[in-house]
């Protein structure tokens, strides 16, 4: 099954993508994570990336998709994946496609996930992540029992550095600019379920595995019809 979720930043695309491939046993791709190791790890890659990521703009497509392909190449993905933060615009779309017809593969399902935004600037102002395994947390929403520790390793949390009012402004921008022609896109497909993820996190993801086990058919999938 190979699932992508589509949604504004701090949507929850990583809380629920992490939660769907524990559920589904399934390896989760977060282009954003990728990204920041690279950044962290000073390559070549992360340097380009840097200052991209810092102003809350999109990394040059060229650039994301080759490293999408190669993490895609890795092998673990035969049985599915959970792909958060790509595509972020038609021609990383149609590249998605392009990547996975040469593997005889297609994506299943698009999860967008409607979320309003006052609800995005409490999320991301308030986000905490662990160094060492990103696991998320929220200040208020999903606290850790220690705001300096993670629950899950005892990794040291931190904020995002593009986590911050001014970026979060610009990271909203761009996403808007691009949405609605992604979603039309997968619209097109009839592989789009939209869904409100303003409320609690377990009742998102619960709604997620019931059309996973649906067969993935999002027919009739209009939110007012759910
Ligand atoms: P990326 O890391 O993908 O960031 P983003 O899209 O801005 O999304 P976020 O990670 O901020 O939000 P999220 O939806 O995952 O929310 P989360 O689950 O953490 O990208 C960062 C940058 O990398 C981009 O700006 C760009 O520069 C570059 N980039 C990445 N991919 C790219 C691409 N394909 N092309 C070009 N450039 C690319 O949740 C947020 C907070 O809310 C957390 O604290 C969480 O605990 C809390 N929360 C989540 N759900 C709930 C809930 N239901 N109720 C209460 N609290 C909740």
């Amino acid at each position: 099954m190979r699932i992508v979720l589509l949604g504004p930043p701090g949507a929850g695309k990583g809380t629920q993508a992490k939660r769907l491939a524990y559920e589904l046993e399934l390896p989760h791709i977060s282009t954003g994570d990728l990204l920041r190791q690279n950044v962290s790890d000073g390559t070549d890659l992360g340097k380009l990336a840097k200052s991209f990521m810092e102003r809350g703009e999109l990394v040059p497509d060229t650039l994301v998709t080759r490293m999408l392909e190669a993490r895609i190449a890795l092998g673990d993905v035969k049985n599915g994946f959970i792909l958060d933060g790509y595509p972020r615009n038609l021609a990383q779309a149609r590249d998605l496609d392009n990547i996975l017809r040469s593997l005889s593969m297609e994506i299943n399902i698009v999860f967008y996930l409607d979320t309003s935004t006052s609800v995005i600037i409490q999320r991301l102002t308030g986000r905490l992540v662990c160094k060492t395994c990103g696991a998320n947390f929220h200040i208020k929403n999903m606290p850790p029992k220690n705001t300096l520790l993670c629950d899950n390793c005892g990794g040291k949390l931190y904020q995002r550095s593009d986590d911050n009012e001014d970026t979060i402004k610009t990271r909203l921008a761009v996403y808007q600019k691009e949405a609605a022609s992604l979603m039309d896109y997968y619209k097109g497909k009839n592989k789009l379920v939209n869904l409100s993820a303003d409320g609690n996190a377990d009742a998102v993801l619960n709604k997620m595995l019931e059309y996973c086990s649906q067969g993935l058919s999002p027919k009739g999938t209009d939110p007012a019809t759910r």
